[in-house]
């Protein structure tokens, strides 16, 4: 059963302001999500003034400026500083991106930095995505096939078969997909965008063998069918990718097979 109300001791209160230098001429000012939960204590939103002429043009830049000059405690995953590897997912401003390749020239006023929605938070901007990463396992994400390629050696695709996937093999799991999508709150056992397309990648796959193996596991009214159609996977997703189109997909092959 979901809870409608946070509990109080979720609610973030307010927390330090950290000013920039006197003198300081171009400041940007950046509330952040701070949370420890081996502190025993409510998360809070601790302010930060940024001196944009020594800060890079992305909210990653800020938050490292952040961390290398004011506050070295605060928690954020990042590794590729490209939107290729996904590990930057957070909620900037009030929407699931990249702090990486948003623009801080993109955001109006000061800017609110939260972890992405609804996953148990493990510090500051950090979630567990445990439940992200077991959802995209049991998709089972490989190829699939009993009989030989007739080379005997590689499994070739002709142009347009390898054009189906196109949409669909440029996910790079970040989770802003499902973490902004509100059946994915609501609904423990509904896989969510990210891993539902990833199941359509493969059961689209020209060179996989197994669409009805994958087809039987997703048949399922948690599983698939709690998608609604809300589109703001479509809308938040940093690579311009749709999974509601590629769950519509699914849905459209459960139909046809039947
Ligand atoms: S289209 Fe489906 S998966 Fe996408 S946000 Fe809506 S309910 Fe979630
Ligand atoms: S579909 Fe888009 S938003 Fe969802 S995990 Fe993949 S890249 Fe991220
Ligand atoms: S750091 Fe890799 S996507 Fe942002």
């Amino acid at each position: 059963m979901a809870h409608l109300r946070l509990p109080e001791s979720s609610r973030p209160v307010a927390g330090e302001v950290h000013r920039a230098p006197q003198g300081t001429w171009r400041i940007k000012r950046f509330r952040v999500y701070r949370f420890d939960p081996d502190q025993g204590t409510p998360p809070r939103l601790d302010t930060f003034e940024v001196d944009l002429e020594q800060c890079g043009p992305m909210v990653l830049d800020a938050l490292f400026y952040i961390k290398n000059n004011v506050d070295p405690t605060l928690s954020f995953r990042r590794s590729c500083r490209e939107g290729v590897c996904g590990s930057c997912a957070m909620n900037i401003d009030g929407r699931n991106t990249l702090a990486c390749t948003k623009p801080i020239a993109e955001c109006q006023g000061e800017v609110p930095i939260y972890p992405l929605p609804n996953l148990p938070v493990i510090k500051d901007l950090v979630g567990d995505l445990s439940r992200f990463y077991g959802e995209y396992a049991s998709v089972e994400p490989w190829l699939q096939a009993e009989t030989l390629p007739e080379s005997g050696r590689e499994r070739l695709q002709s142009k347009e078969d390898r054009a189906r996937l196109d949409g669909l093999y440029e996910c790079i799991l970040c989770a802003c997909c499902s973490t902004g999508c509100p059946s994915y709150w609501w609904n423990e056992s509904y896989l969510g965008p990210a891993a539902l397309l990833q199941a359509y990648r493969w059961i689209s796959d020209s060179r996989d063998e197994a669409i009805d193996h994958r087809l039987d596991e997703l048949h399922d009214p948690y599983k698939l069918y709690r998608c609604r159609t809300i589109l703001n996977c479509a809308e938040v997703c940093p690579k311009g990718l749709n999974p509601g189109k590629a769950i519509a997909a699914i849905k459209a092959l459960m139909v046809t097979r039947r």
